[in-house]
C-alpha cells in the first residue's frame, strides 16, 4: 500500500479493512480461496482497463485522495497522496444488521436472504450488471477532463470520483463472482470490455454513452446523473438480498461526495457569473460571454439537458418489471420505511399520459406498476434541493432570474412520453413548435462550443479559471490553496 496514506485521521470503531491484502476487503476474502483466486485473476484485467480507459495521463502524479479504511460513518476514510494506479480498490460492505427482515412486497417480514433464490437469479444478475456497467462507463466518459481542469482542487475531485466509480465496479464484480458462479465471472469480464460511446460494444444505458466534453457538463453529470445512481442504490439498499443491500449502503457513503462535487460545482459557476454580472452591470449573454463567464440561460439549458437525460434512467412510468422487483423483494422504493404501505397489494395511483390527440389524460395504474414513477418523483424532489440553493444565491445577488427544472414529460426517450414533443412545462406541442424553440430550451452547438472554448487548464495551487468561483473550503480541512495534485 502507499506509505503516505495518513492513518492518523481515522475514527474509532470501524469494522476492519485489511489494506495490506492484495485485494483490500472487509468480507473475509482470505477464507474463501477459490473466490479470492478468481478475483485476483480479475484484478490485473481491471488495472489494464484503468490504464487504457481511466483518466488520460496523470498516471504517475500524486493525488490527494481519500481511501476507504472502514465502513463506519464516523471515520471511514483516510486521506493522503497516492498515484491513481496505486489506489486501494477493494471490497467493502456495510456491517451486517442482525435479524434483518424483508421490508416490503410479498415476502415482507420474512428473514432477508444471504444467497440469491434460484427463481430470481437472472433478474438479480441483470440488475447488478446494469448497475455495475454505469461505474466504469462514467470513468470513460470523463477521461479527458483532466486536461482542462479549472483548478487543482477540481482536478483532485474529478480523480476522486473516478477512483470511487472504479471501486463501485469492484463492489458489483464481487457480488457477481461470489453469488453467480461462472456466469458472474463472465459478466465481470464483459464489464471491462464494453466502452462508453462505442458503436459495436457500447455501455448498457444511453446516458452513459454520451460524452462529458466540458466541466459544466461534468458538474451537471455529477449533480443529476450520479443522483440517479443514488436512487438506484437506495432502492437496492432495501433489497431482500442482504449482500446487495449491504454493498450498496456503503456505496451511498462514497456517492455523496460525487453529488457534492456537482452541486458546489454548478453553484460556483453561477457565483462567478453573478460577480461579473454585477461588475459589468449587465445580464446580456453576449457581453457576459465576452467577459469569459457562462450566462445563466446557458446554465439553464445545460440543466434541462442533463436532468432530462437522467429521468429516462428510471424507466417506464408503468412497468410490470418494476412491479415484479417490488413484489419479490428485489428492489424497494428509496427510503422504503417512510412509505405508509409496504405491500401495496391492491392500491392504485394516477399518472399523466399522452391522449393521442395532442393532449394529456390521467391514467390509473396499480401502485406496484408505478414504482419507477414513484422513484423518479422522489429523485425530482431531491434535485430541487440544490436548485433552490442556487436560486437563493441568484436572489441574494439581486438578479431577477430563476433556474427551474423542466417537467418530467419534457424531452423523454423512455416511457409513455417518449418521442412526444412538449414545452418545458410538459404541455404537448407539435414537432414544429418544439424545433422552433429547441435552442432556447436545450444547449445549441454554439452553446457547447462556447463552453468548450472556456476550458483551459489551471495548475497553480489555489488559482481558478475565470469562469468559476473558488470553493468555500478545501478538502479534509486543508486550504483551497493546497497542492491537491502534484503535477
Ligand atoms: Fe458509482
Ligand atoms: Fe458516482
Amino acid at each position: 500500500m502507499n506509505r503516505s496514506i495518513n492513518e492518523t485521521q481515522t475514527g474509532r470503531n470501524m469494522s476492519t479493512i485489511d489494506l495490506q491484502a492484495k485485494i483490500p476487503n472487509n468480507v473475509n476474502l482470505g477464507e474463501n480461496r477459490q473466490l479470492q483466486r478468481a478475483l485476483e485473476h480479475w484484478q490485473p484485467a481491471f488495472l489494464n482497463w484503468w490504464d487504457e480507459m481511466g483518466p488520460s495521463d496523470f498516471k504517475a502524479k500524486e493525488v490527494y485522495l481519500r481511501t476507504a479504511i472502514g465502513v463506519d460513518a464516523q471515520g471511514w476514510a483516510s486521506y493522503g497522496y497516492t498515484p491513481m494506479p496505486d489506489y486501494r480498490w477493494g471490497i467493502f460492505m456495510a456491517d451486517r444488521e442482525e435479524n434483518r427482515k424483508i421490508g416490503f412486497g410479498d415476502h415482507m417480514g420474512q428473514d432477508v436472504w444471504q444467497e440469491v433464490p434460484g427463481e430470481y437469479r437472472s433478474t438479480f444478475r441483470r440488475l447488478i450488471v446494469t448497475q455495475g456497467d454505469t461505474e466504469p462507463a462514467s470513468v470513460e466518459q470523463q477521461r479527458m477532463l483532466g486536461h482542462t481542469a479549472p483548478s487543482l482542487y477540481d482536478l483532485r475531485n474529478l480523480f476522486q470520483v473516478n477512483v470511487e466509480e472504479g471501486r463501485h465496479l469492484w463492489a458489483m464484480v464481487y457480488l457477481l463472482h461470489k453469488y453467480f458462479g461462472r456466469d458472474g465471472r463472465e459478466e465481470g469480464e464483459a464489464l471491462l470490455e464494453r466502452r462508453s460511446g462505442q458503436q459495436d460494444n457500447p455501455r448498457i444505458l444511453q446516458a452513459f454513452n454520451e460524452e462529458t466534453p466540458d466541466w459544466l457538463s461534468f458538474f451537471m453529470f455529477t449533480y443529476f446523473t450520479d443522483r440517479d445512481g443514488k436512487f438506484q442504490l437506495k432502492s437496492f439498499a432495501e433489497s431482500a438480498f442482504d449482500p446487495l443491500a449491504r454493498t450498496t449502503r456503503f456505496m451511498l457513503t462514497e456517492e455523496a461526495h460525487h453529488m457534492f462535487v456537482g452541486e458546489t460545482g454548478v453553484g460556483r459557476v453561477i457565483k462567478r457569473t453573478l460577480e461579473v454580472m454585477k461588475e459589468l452591470d449587465t445580464d446580456n449573454p453576449d457581453t457576459l460571454r465576452k467577459a469569459g463567464v457562462i450566462d445563466l440561460p446557458t446554465i439553464q439549458r445545460f440543466m434541462n439537458f442533463w436532468f432530462t437525460s437522467s429521468l429516462d434512467l428510471f424507466g417506464s412510468e408503468a412497468s410490470s418489471n418494476a412491479a415484479n422487483y417490488f413484489s419479490n423483494g428485489i428492489k424497494g422504493r428509496p427510503d422504503e420505511a417512510k412509505f405508509a404501505d409496504h405491500v401495496e397489494a391492491d392500491t392504485e395511483m394516477t399518472i399523466d399520459v399522452p391522449d393521442g390527440k395532442g393532449g394529456m389524460k390521467k391514467e390509473t395504474i396499480s401502485t406496484r406498476n408505478g414504482m419507477n414513477e414513484i422513484t423518479r418523483l422522489e429523485y425530482v424532489k431531491d434535485c430541487n434541493v440544490g436548485v433552490t440553493r442556487w436560486n437563493m444565491a441568484i436572489k441574494r445577488a439581486g438578479v431577477d432570474f430563476e433556474l427551474k427544472l423542466p417537467s418530467t414529460r419534457f424531452r423523454r426517450e423512455v416511457g409513455v412520453w417518449s418521442g412526444v414533443p412538449t414545452d418545458l412545462q410538459g404541455n404537448p406541442i407539435t414537432q414544429a413548435e418544439f424545433d422552433a424553440n429547441k435552442h432556447e430550451w436545450l444547449p445549441s452547438e454554439e452553446d457547447v462550443s462556447f463552453v468548450k472554448s472556456l476550458m483551459h487548464r489551471v495548475t497553480e495551487p489555489g488559482k481558478m479559471a475565470a469562469w468559476i468561483a473558488p470553493p468555500d473550503r478545501g478538502i479534509n480541512a486543508n486550504p483551497v490553496e493546497y497542492e491537491y495534485v502534484k503535477l
